[in-house]
């Protein structure tokens, strides 16, 4: 198995911040080019149907300025499917998106929707995107994301985070230990496996270290690190720490 992790760095916060005064910085273009400099392996960038953060120009803006690869998060909706379709990211990421959320909350339901899904993802997989569920380590819904002919699960970690912070450490060891099972079981589907929702310094390396994993997704907590420390210290730092969990 692969001893390689990517990190992508999920920078919608830095718009979020930007919009919070309807102002035109901080730029998360900016923020991508120094997360990709930092050592950033793909940028991922969700743009929700309210555009509540990231807006279509920075979209274009990211597609046409990084180098790293592009992972587009998204609702499956034929708006979304137009501008992927349009964008040509590296990845499309399909999470399912309420508007009363603060953030992605649950994972997507592949099983319940499968025929819809496999016909919405056809045409992203004929553009050449490596197309992802973002789904619970449920063995149906990775069974069903594999059935309908995606490359990649997103396993969502932010429970196993809540648990930690809650100091729920049973329960939480519980929950690593379904996501190593889950994870373990799309790879023997042949699925290639992510995780991400939540990881901190404090939560990533039993993550880190679940050995199917071949990326992990940290956005929240890398910018509300760099009020801190500054973007490329906590890149860094949350880098050293997947490595040395991996080692
Ligand atoms: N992966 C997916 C699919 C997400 O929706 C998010 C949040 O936008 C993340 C990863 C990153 O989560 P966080 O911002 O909590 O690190």
């Amino acid at each position: 198995m692969s001893k390689s992790l990517r990190l992508g760095v999920n920078i919608d916060h830095v718009a979020t911040i930007r919009n919070a005064r309807g102002s035109a910085y901080p730029d998360p273009l900016r923020a991508a080019l120094l997360a990709q400099e930092a050592g950033a392996e793909g940028i991922t960038a969700h743009l929700r149907e309210d555009r509540r953060h990231i807006r279509d120009a920075d979209i274009a803006a990211l597609r046409a300025g990084i180098a790293v690869p592009l992972n587009f998060e998204m609702a499956a909706t034929e708006e979304m499917q137009a501008i992927a379709l349009a964008t040509r990211p590296h990845a499309v990421c399909l999470v399912p998106e309420k508007r009363e959320e603060r953030t992605t909350e649950g994972g997507l339901d592949v099983a319940g929707d499968d025929s819809r899904l496999a016909a919405y993802i056809a045409p992203l997989r004929d553009a050449g995107a490596r197309v992802s569920m973002f789904i619970g380590h449920d063995a149906r819904q990775i069974a069903a994301s594999a059935r309908i002919g995606a490359a990649v699960v997103e396993l969502h970690t932010g429970h196993y985070c809540d648990l930690h912070y809650e100091g729920r450490f049973a329960e939480r060891d519980a929950e690593l230990e379904a996501l190593r099972e889950g994870a373990a079981y799309a790879h023997s589907l042949g699925l290639e496996v992510h995780a991400g929702h939540g990881l901190t310094f404090d939560t990533v390396a039993p993550i880190a270290a679940i050995p199917e994993i071949r990326e992990l997704n940290i956005g929240h907590f890398l910018i509300a690190e760099a009020v801190f420390i500054g973007l490329a210290p906590a890149i860094g730092e949350m880098r050293r720490l997947m490595d040395a969990a991996r080692a």
